[in-house]
C-alpha cells in the first residue's frame, strides 16, 4: 500500500468547466486489485448491496468507509482531501459513498445527488474496451454541454475515461452513465460530501 498523505502531491486540474475537477492516481498498480475483489466479494453481502437490474448500475456497495479494506480507506481518505482543498472546507462530511457494478445491459439514466455540496466518482475499472458505460454530464447550465446555443443541451460531454481518475462536481450537475455491453465489471466509487453533516438517512430519503 502507498503510504503517502491522502493529498500528498496529487496534481487537480479543472475540465470542460471550472467547478468539474480531476485529478490522477500515479498508484493504482499497488492497490486496484485489491480494491476491485473486495467490491465483487462485498456485491454478494445483503447488508451493503442493493441491486438494481441495471437501470442504475446493476449493484451498489454502500458506505465505503465500512469495508475494512485499507485500499478503500486510502480512495475514501483521498476523495475527502479533495474536497477539503479544492472548495477549502475544514471538515469533509460523507453523506454517503457506494460503489457502482456495471455489467452488460446496465445504464444510468441522466440524475442530480442530492443532500451534499458536492459528489465524486472515482474510475476503478473500466470494464472491457469499446463497451460503453461512458460517464456523461448533460446538464443546461454546463457551457460545455450547450454547444449550440447557452442552456440548451445537445452535447453530453464526459472526460476520456481512465482507471485512477477522481473527479469532482458540484452535486446538482446532471449527469448520466451510456449502456455498458462489456462482460468484464465496470466498477466506479462514489461519494456525496458536503461540510457538515445532515440529519436523516440518505438511503431512506
Ligand atoms: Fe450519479
Amino acid at each position: 500500500m502507498p503510504n503517502d498523505s491522502p493529498a500528498q502531491n496529487l496534481t487537480v486540474e479543472s475540465w470542460g468547466d471550472p467547478s468539474i475537477l480531476v485529478t490522477q492516481f500515479p498508484d493504482t498498480e499497488d492497490f486496484h486489485g485489491r480494491l476491485i475483489e473486495t467490491v465483487l466479494r462485498l456485491e454478494q453481502d445483503r447488508n451493503l448491496t442493493q441491486h438494481f437490474d441495471g437501470y442504475v448500475g446493476e449493484s451498489k456497495v454502500y458506505h465505503v468507509e465500512r469495508w475494512d479494506c485499507p485500499a478503500a480507506r486510502l480512495i475514501d481518505e483521498r476523495a475527502k482531501a479533495l474536497f477539503k482543498s479544492a472548495l477549502k472546507k475544514d471538515d469533509a462530511v460523507v453523506d454517503l459513498s457506494w460503489a457502482s457494478v456495471y455489467r452488460a445491459g446496465s445504464y444510468c439514466l441522466p440524475h442530480s445527488h442530492f443532500r451534499s455540496a458536492a459528489s465524486l466518482v472515482y474510475f476503478l475499472d473500466l470494464g472491457d474496451e469499446n463497451a460503453g458505460g461512458r460517464f456523461l454530464f448533460a446538464d443546461p447550465r454546463l457551457k460545455i454541454c450547450c454547444k449550440h446555443e447557452p442552456g440548451r443541451m445537445t452535447s453530453p460531454v464526459g472526460p476520456e475515461p481512465r482507471p485512477g481518475i477522481l473527479m469532482m462536481f458540484p452535486s446538482q450537475c446532471v449527469h448520466m452513465v451510456t449502456p455498458y455491453q462489456g462482460s468484464r465489471p465496470r466498477i466506479t466509487m462514489s461519494w456525496n460530501i458536503d461540510d457538515k453533516a445532515l440529519p436523516g438517512d440518505p438511503l431512506s430519503s
